[in-house]
């Protein structure tokens, strides 16, 4: 039978209309500074029961997206959330988490797919496509439960989201693309026009699949997402109005196509597929055939330079006991060594090269990999293990894909991987000692040393006005890229999005103020800003786009500055939440008092010195202190500050302003008696 789109969507959206009627109580979810998205983003208006969600409707010219969300929020909330293995709502640190995935070319594009496939191979086909290419997927509806039933993992970690149990369940696809605008585009709520602009340039390129079986209410809601520039692709059973026709076997061609997605998947001939869809999987004890290192066995990894006749490209080689020789459940020592050869490859990347084997070993199916250098664990699935898959398959993995991602850089790339015992050990001690020459190389580097910082404008994809400056002795504010990772993605692609920034006259020594990084911030961020500090929190802070790993910012009262990480859930001394927070800072802006950081810069000797220096750092949170436990012991000791340490409040000491203003006097906290920050 073949439902009419124009004449579902009419029935439809006469059924949420009435809907919205009767709606009642409070309405509103976890961890989100956003309300409810959608309608917060086209109407301003920040819901939290059922007559504010009546009168955003009413304002926003009944629109059947603000009905949708409202409604489906009601009945959450009169039903209870699902459990497992559906997510319901996805909180805004888990969309700033994936940030930095959506703009370096790991995730091309979001899709949603709703509807009951006829078959579960159908799904499980379908899913595994947009895994391999490179596509977030959103479920909602009885395709979550086909897909369980063809055993295919789901999850955020497989890159298969299952919103909930039923189509209606897909606003929550819908309200991740209202707070992409808001938090990286810098869209203000309730300004429509900007946010359908915004939509129409595909910033976040998005389509949707819709297999048969859909209700009215159901079509007239998912319909609507057209309104956000999102093409509706279906494969049968539907006809009229503005849905797209497909073969099934075609939907995601067709649809990255419309996208404009361009991708090109290179297979590796290995017995267990390869994609970052699998990079944020683990694989439990239970489910593992043989694990390396982890305390369990030694084991290390090492890139290194080698001349171009000591590498044969390709070369896998296995010395010591393959899967066969092994027994199931066991601990192995490991080494892996990836050796390179090329002509414009510098002895100073292999650090930054040899991180890489890190996602790469993830990409595999089969394969998880945890940590780096001599600290790694690995292990291997029962499952790939059963499909055929043998330590040398790492190997070739390896090979592939540091060939594939790198091609202007290696010419050469061979990969030897040992398994016995008294070799692994005889190796670890020589690598050992390369780690520490390496060490004493980088931590020497001072931004003093250099002329050049690194630009970084991928966010840009989101947030069109931001510019991150990446300094030796400031990484960047997502955490994953350094000056030496700026210079090397600059020498491998020389017009792409890291581009040197000479620094130019000194203007301000303490904040870090710099002519021609002004300069070049001017132009990169379309004059939108021209001037920032490096080192300060308060004045000219750098621009944030939304993937900050933690905020700094000033608490006036107690003349401190506290910081707070994306992990951290609580309440904070600021009166706010991380994520309240971080709603309001981003999207490109400059904001004076708060700056976008990542973790590690809590540890650099540039940290807050426009500010008077790291005695400035009153409160973080636990979890972070304890993440940077003995660093930044050592640091504060190098600094003749071992008591600092103690001095910092966490949650435990204080989570209002009264609270720390009362320990910070009790232990005698060296902010209190600094100079006044204004
Ligand atoms: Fe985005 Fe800055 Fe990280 Fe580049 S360095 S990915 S612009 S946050
Ligand atoms: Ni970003």
């Amino acid at each position: 039978m073949m439902t009419d789109i124009t004449e579902a969507v009419r029935a439809g959206s006469t059924e949420l209309a009435a809907a919205m009627a009767t709606i009642s109580g409070p309405l509103q979810y976890d961890e989100t500074a956003y309300h409810l998205p959608i309608s917060f983003a086209i109407t301003g208006t920040a819901v939290s029961d059922a007559d504010s969600a009546r009168e955003a409707y009413a304002g926003s010219g009944e629109n059947p997206l603000v009905a949708w969300e409202c409604i489906r929020a009601h009945r959450t909330a009169s039903d209870g959330a699902e459990g497992a293995p559906y997510t319901g709502f996805i909180p805004d640190a888990e969309i700033r988490k994936l940030g930095y995935s959506l703009v370096d070319g790991s995730i091309l594009g979001l899709c949603l797919i709703v509807g009951r496939p006829e078959r579960a191979d159908i799904s499980a086909a379908l899913c595994r496509e947009l895994q391999e290419k490179y596509m977030l997927t959103f479920l909602a509806g009885p395709v979550v439960s086909s897909l369980l039933d063809a055993n295919v993992k789901v999850g955020l970690a497989y890159r298969l989201v299952p919103l909930g149990s039923t189509a209606s369940h897909a606003i929550h696809f819908a309200d991740i693309l209202a707070r992409v605008a808001m938090i990286f585009g810098g869209v203000a709520p309730g300004d429509a026009e900007r946010l359908l602009a915004y939509a129409a340039e595909r910033r976040a390129r998005a389509m949707v699949i819709a297999f048969p079986g859909l209700s009215d209410e159901e079509i007239a809601s998912i319909d609507a997402l057209r309104l956000l520039g999102i093409p509706i692709l279906h494969t049968g059973g539907y006809t009229g109005g503005e849905w797209i026709a497909t073969e099934g076997t075609e939907a995601v061609r067709t649809g990255m196509d419309l996208l404009g997605i361009k991708v090109t998947v290179t297979a590796i001939p290995i017995p267990m597929g390869c994609s970052p869809a699998f990079e944020g999987k683990s694989i439990r004890k239970e489910e593992m055939y043989v694990e390396f290192g982890g305390n369990r066995s030694p084991a290390f990894e090492l890139l290194r330079m080698r001349d171009p006749s000591e590498v044969v490209d390709g070369r896998v080689t296995v010395i010591g006991p393959e899967i066969e020789e092994i027994q199931e459940g066991s601990a192995v020592p490991l080494a892996i060594l990836v050796d390179v050869a090329g002509s414009n490859f510098r002895k100073d990347y292999e650090p930054v090269l040899e991180r890489r084997i890190h996602n790469f070993v993830n990409y595999g199916e089969g394969s998880w990999h945890t940590a780096q250098r001599d600290l790694i664990w690995v292990r291997l699935s029962k499952e790939a293990v059963k499909n055929g898959l043998r330590i040398e398959h790492l190997g070739r993995l390896l090979a592939a894909k540091f060939r594939m991602d790198f091609p202007d850089l290696l010419e050469a790339v061979q990969v030897t991987l040992v398994t016995d015992r008294a070799e692994v050990e005889r190796l670890k001690a020589e690598a050992e000692a390369i780690y520490a020459e390496r060490d004493d190389r980088i931590r020497g580097m001072r931004d003093d040393d250099v002329d050049t910082f690194y630009s970084c404008t991928l966010c840009q994809t989101f947030a069109p006005d931001h510019v991150c400056i990446i300094t030796p002795e400031r990484p960047a504010l997502c955490g994953a890229i350094s000056w030496l990772d700026g210079r090397i993605a600059h020498e491998i692609s020389p017009a792409g999005a890291n581009q040197p920034v000479q620094k130019g006259a000194e203007l301000d020594r303490n904040g870090g103020e710099f002519e021609g990084v002004n300069r070049f911030l001017k132009k990169a961020s379309h004059g939108a800003v021209d001037r920032c500090r490096l080192y300060s929190v308060v004045e000219y802070p750098m621009t944030c786009c939304g993937c900050f790993e933690a905020i700094a910012l000033v608490l006036p009262e107690v003349n401190g500055i506290m910081v707070v990480n994306r992990e951290y859930k609580g309440e904070t001394p600021s009166g706010m939440t991380f994520s309240t927070l971080a709603g309001t800072i981003g999207g490109g802006a400059q904001t004076p008092g708060f700056a976008g950081i990542s973790k590690g810069f809590i540890l650099s000797d540039r940290f807050l010195q426009a500010e008077g220096g790291i005695e400035r750092l009153v409160w973080i949170p636990s979890n972070l202190k304890e993440e940077l436990g003995p660093r930044l012991r050592a640091r504060l000791a190098e600094k003749g500050m071992a008591d600092l340490f103690e001095q910092i409040a966490t949650e435990h000491e204080a989570t209002t302003i009264e609270e720390l203003m009362a320990f910070l006097d009790q232990v005698g906290h060296p902010a209190l008696s600094m100079r006044e920050l204004f």
